[in-house]
C-alpha cells in the first residue's frame, strides 16, 4: 500500500501525542460511585451520548464504526473514562480524545451512562 508510510507516520505522531496527553493529565480522577448511579447523572450522560457519541458507537451503544457499549461489565470506569479522555486507535478505527471538548463532568456523566448499559437486556 502506498500509504503505508505516511500512516505509519500519522500513527507514531499519535502515540507522540497520547503520551504527551498522558503525563500532561495526570488528573487524579475521582470517580464517586454515587454519581455514577445517579439517574440524573446518567440521563445527562445519555443526552451527551447521543449528540457526541452514536455516530460510532450507535443507538444506545449497539455499536459501528466504534466497539459496542453494550453489556460490558469489563470496561470498568476508570477506562471508561480515559479512553473519552484520550481516544482509542484501534487499527484503522480512531477514536478521538475528547479532552478539549468534553468537561470531567460530562465525562463522568459519560461514563455512568455507559456503565448503565451493563444491564440493557439481549437483542431479540
Ligand atoms: C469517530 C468515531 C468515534 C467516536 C465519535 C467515538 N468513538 Fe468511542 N471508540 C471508537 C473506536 C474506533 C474505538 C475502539 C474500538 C475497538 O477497540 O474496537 C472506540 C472505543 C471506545 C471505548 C472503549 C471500548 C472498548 O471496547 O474498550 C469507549 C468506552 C468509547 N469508545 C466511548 C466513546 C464515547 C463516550 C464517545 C463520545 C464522547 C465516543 N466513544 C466517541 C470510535 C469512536
Amino acid at each position: 500500500m502506498k500509504n503505508d508510510a505516511s500512516r505509519s507516520c500519522l500513527v507514531a505522531l499519535c502515540l507522540g501525542v497520547l503520551c504527551a496527553l498522558q503525563l500532561s493529565c495526570a488528573l487524579a480522577v475521582e470517580l464517586k460511585e454515587a454519581d455514577l448511579a445517579n439517574p440524573d447523572v446518567i440521563a445527562a450522560g445519555k443526552k451527551r451520548f447521543n449528540r457526541s457519541c452514536f455516530y460510532c458507537h450507535g443507538y444506545e451503544g449497539v455499536g459501528g464504526k466504534g466497539a459496542s457499549l453494550q453489556r460490558r461489565p469489563d470496561l470498568a470506569a476508570d477506562i471508561i473514562f480515559n479512553t473519552i479522555l484520550k481516544g482509542r486507535i484501534s487499527g484503522s478505527s480512531v477514536m478521538p480524545p475528547w479532552k478539549n471538548v468534553l468537561t470531567e463532568e460530562e465525562i463522568t456523566q459519560l461514563v455512568a451512562y455507559i456503565i448503565s448499559l451493563r444491564d440493557m437486556p439481549e437483542e431479540k
